[in-house]
């Protein structure tokens, strides 16, 4: 049977190979894209194109990977070694993420990058189209990919594309600082919807559209040539029942005995974020230092366990964040310790989603506190762990997820004073305001899950075609 499928296209896929001396092992990728579609591609025959996070030469190789990840739905894009250094590290992690996270002065403005960019961008737009029917529906992810909807609407007119940004969309004064502005949202407008994380990103791309491109607009609707598009927030979020009930699973209790044994008397609060200087480690450090400082009566009654996943480790912004973040903790733990405790639990590699979601469960406290984050996934899925209904979320403004989860206690990371005094509520709050405020954040993360974004993107996708049908424009 020919049934439409939808296309599924990002930067990397939900799985990565990696080596164990000569053998290959698949594993689960981390970061909010791959965790957060990972539970909805595998239906019927949708198919999700990327990169499986390897440089994989051998052409056997190659093909062997491809045969593996077919039944899994998914088809592999290789990137070369220089795809990978002027593409991936170079145009999308030195000059996309830092600008769109508002780190401008991070940003490196390169030609040749750019041109890797286009490159592999065709890449991928060509292998969408040689998998593209007829009613099929394609969704491009995320900011590696932003020329993707008019490479594919050049060869295919009539496609359903819809695309999503997982990132911050700057503000029109950051994004006109890039050298390629204009081809950057020549390409995004090429998808029928874009969506973003909040409301305030739709709007400032609408914004920049506006000036850039000189494009006509009226509300959420921008006009290419009298064809209607549409740019709107849909906030993702997570896949709630499977952390929910993985919290729940009484297979879970010895982990979480062990944690609840090893922490003592003590209150744990956590950290889980890749090693991104857009996560903000360094100010939560110095608010922690600064907490024990002001107030020694924490001594020996909180634990911070800091997980970081290794994360564009080649780039140098991530190689000196790492070597700053070793030595706060260093001299934190030294300042602090005493014979019975450390302070700080540091961990520089990935857990098990077992694992982590025990962390989440027994954590007290969490500390989600980026200086910049499209969404941030990590404080829906501490909140989903939380099945007794206690515990703490600190959760930056500056965080999609902060226009949610407003009972948060929510915080600007760049407010160490405040910061502290948050640390101290979080700590001191009682369980009645814990359950009051847990009980509420659970509901929006439990509703408005991973399934709700998804299905509301896709309706939404075919509304737009209903609606540039009706004008009859096509
Ligand atoms: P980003 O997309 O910028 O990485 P998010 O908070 O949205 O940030 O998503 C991070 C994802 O990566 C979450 O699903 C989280 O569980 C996962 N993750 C982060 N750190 C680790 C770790 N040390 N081990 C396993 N998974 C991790
Ligand atoms: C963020 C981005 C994703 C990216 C992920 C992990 O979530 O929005 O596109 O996949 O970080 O980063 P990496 O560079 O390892 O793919």
């Amino acid at each position: 049977m020919n049934r439409a499928k939808t296309i599924i296209v990002s930067n990397r896929l939900p799985v990565k190979i990696v080596f164990n001396g000569e053998q290959m092992i698949y594993q689960s990728s981390e970061g909010g894209l791959a965790t957060g579609l990972g539970s909805i591609y595998k239906d019927g025959d949708n198919i999700w194109i990327g990169w499986p996070g390897a440089i994989i030469n051998e052409e056997t190789k190659q093909e062997k990977i491809a045969d593996d990840l077919t039944d899994r739905n998914l088809s592999p894009i290789f990137l070369t070694e220089e795809e990978y250094n002027k593409y991936y590290e170079g145009f999308s992690n030195e000059t996309l993420w830092p600008l769109f996270h508002y780190f401008p002065s991070y940003a490196n403005y390169s030609d040749e990058n750019w041109n890797m960019y286009k490159a592999v961008n065709q890449k991928f737009a060509d292998a969408v189209l040689e998998v593209l029917k007829n009613d099929d529906q394609i969704w491009v992810h995320d900011y590696q990919l932003m020329l993707v909807p008019q490479m594919i609407r050049a060869k295919a007119r009539n496609a359903k594309i819809g695309f999503f940004l997982h990132i911050p969309f700057p503000s029109y004064e950051v994004f006109r600082l890039l050298p390629w502005r204009d081809e950057l949202l020549k390409g995004l407008v090429g998808a029928d919807l874009l969506g973003f994380h909040t409301y305030d990103d739709s709007k400032y791309f609408i914004n920049s559209c506006q000036r850039i491109l000189g494009l006509t607009t009226n509300s959420n609707q921008l006009f290419i040539h009298d064809k209607p598009i549409i740019a709107d927030a849909f906030p993702i979020s997570i896949d709630f029942d499977k952390f929910n009930s993985l919290a729940n699973d009484p297979l879970q209790k010895p982990h979480e005995e062990n944690i609840v044994k090893r922490k003592g008397k003590a209150k744990l609060m956590i950290s889980v974020d890749r090693l991104d200087y857009s996560k903000g480690l360094i100010n939560r450090l110095k608010a922690f230092d600064k907490l024990l400082e002001q107030n020694p009566q924490y001594i020996e009654k909180v634990v911070f366990v800091q997980l970081v996943v290794p994360s564009r480790d080649t780039v140098k912004q991530y190689a000196d964040l790492k070597e700053e973040v070793d030595k706060m903790v260093s001299n934190i733990n030294s300042k602090y310790s005493t014979l019975e405790w450390v302070p700080i639990h540091y961990f520089y590699r990935s857990f098990s989603i077992d694992l982590l979601a025990a962390l989440y469960k027994t954590a007290d406290i969490a500390l989600v506190t980026p200086m910049r984050d499209g969404m941030n996934l990590v404080s829906k899925e501490y909140v989903a762990c939380k099945t007794d209904e206690t515990g703490v979320l600190i959760l930056s403004e500056m965080a999609g997820a902060s226009k949610e989860l407003n009972d948060a206690l929510v915080i600007n990371p760049n407010d160490s004073n405040k910061f502290v005094k948050a640390l101290v509520h979080a700590l001191e709050m009682p369980v009645d305001e814990q359950r009051q405020r847990m009980r509420s954040m659970r509901e929006i993360v439990s509703r408005f899950n991973i399934h709700h974004w998804v299905k509301v993107f896709m309706n939404r996708l075919e509304d737009v075609k209903v609606l540039q049908r009706k004008l009859s424009v096509r």
